[in-house]
């Protein structure tokens, strides 16, 4: 079969480590005889230069048209004044809410050999393999936002606002995910204040109750939540959490893991009827880092594990998924990392070098 994979390197090292994801990809289409058609997009800030925003229709439509999305990382200094009408971010909402990607996964593991990468203590990183489900389209990102002024001064508000049926959907993609793992769920919500959050929190409760007795089912308060993921992080198997609180989540989570640089991420929408494969938007968690965009240093691991999420969650390639991730152990334990993971006794490789690496492996 031939599919269609819509291409939006963005902004910073985004275009760096996408072309590494490609790479592999490429590899991936020899090894097994697939035909993955790309065609690249505009996004972000490089999208506002040449087109006036940040998400043209044109990329829209390919992606529409497409089976899957490969992003790279959107924003830069040049569009950072969070005054401007204009601005990279809103490419990126903009994406996941036109294509409806309301599930956001993102797995965290710790490969042993980057124990000493990370800044926790190796012992508590034993066994950290956990996913956070993150609810994308809804919330406080997406509520109305005002921004007045009175005779006292300034005020400004955000919404967040969320409906039955948009936590039953995340909380089933969740639950469902934890059936095929270790079968722990953990709802993480701040039901001790916030109103949403006691919506939240009764609605996953009964449904999971109904609809999946089966598994150990627990709340946590987001406050506590950052706490233990430092404290006893190996504990979680599936976090289920709203928009803001999964954004936060995950930046900490990424520390587990040694560098934010081996964290994929992928974002579903509904299951198509007639399959189980979903459009998806699939982007590494880390963000365009200017500072060290064009160097050849950036690390493009997030970006390749992404393509495996791509294979696995979009494409229905569950052998090809697991070839990339094989790769990349392997590629690990030949040493041949960035710097942002590489130990002391090792030269680091450039992004070309890890990608050829892990395309080699495939
Ligand atoms: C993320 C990012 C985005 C978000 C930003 C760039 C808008 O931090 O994907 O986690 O907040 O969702
Ligand atoms: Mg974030």
């Amino acid at each position: 079969m031939d599919y269609r994979v819509a291409v939006l390197p963005g902004d910073g090292i985004g275009p760096e480590v996408v072309q590494e994801g490609l790479k592999v990809l490429r590899a991936v289409g020899e090894r097994f005889g697939h035909t993955f058609a790309t065609t690249e997009g505009l996004i972000g800030g490089i999208a506002i230069d040449a087109t006036g925003t940040a998400l043209p229709d044109a990329t829209l439509a390919l992606c529409h048209d497409s089976h899957a999305v490969l992003l790279g990382a959107v924003g830069g200094p040049k569009w950072d004044d969070p005054n401007a009408k204009v601005r990279p971010e809103q490419g990126l909402l903009g994406i996941r809410k036109a294509l409806g990607l309301f599930a956001n996964l993102r797995p965290v593991t710790v490969h042993p050999l980057l124990l000493p990468s990370s800044p926790l203590k190796a012992e508590r990183l034993e066994g950290v393999d956990l996913v956070v489900v993150r609810e994308l389209t809804g919330g406080i990102y997406f509520g109305e936002k005002r921004r007045e002024h009175d005779q006292h001064g300034e005020w400004a508000s955000d919404l967040c606002l969320y409906t039955q049926a948009e936590v039953e959907r995340i909380v089933r993609v969740a639950a469902k995910l934890a059936q095929g793992r270790r079968g722990k769920l953990t709802l993480v919500d701040k039901a001790n204040v916030l109103e949403t959050s006691r919506l939240w929190r009764s609605i996953t409760t009964r449904l999971v109750q109904e609809e999946f007795p089966d598994l150990r089912f627990d709340v946590m308060l987001v406050d506590a939540c950052a706490m233990h993921l430092i404290r006893r992080p190996a504990d979680f198997d599936v976090i289920v959490t709203e928009n803001m609180f999964g954004d936060i989540l995950t930046d900490e989570a990424s520390m587990l893991a040694g560098s934010m640089g081996m964290l994929p991420s992928a974002s579903l929408g509904a299951e198509m009827s007639s399959k189980a494969a979903r459009i998806g938007l699939y982007e590494p968690i880390h963000g365009s880092a200017p500072d060290i965009a064009g160097q050849g240093k950036a690390n493009p691991l997030a970006t390749i594990l992404s393509v495996a999420m791509m294979l696995r969650h979009s494409l229905g390639l569950e052998q090809e998924s697991r070839s990339v991730e094989t790769a990349v152990q392997a590629t690990l334990e030949g040493g041949i990392v960035t710097g942002d993971i590489a130990r002391p006794d090792q030269v680091a490789a450039t992004t070309a070098q890890v990608g050829d690496a892990v395309a080699a492996r495939v």
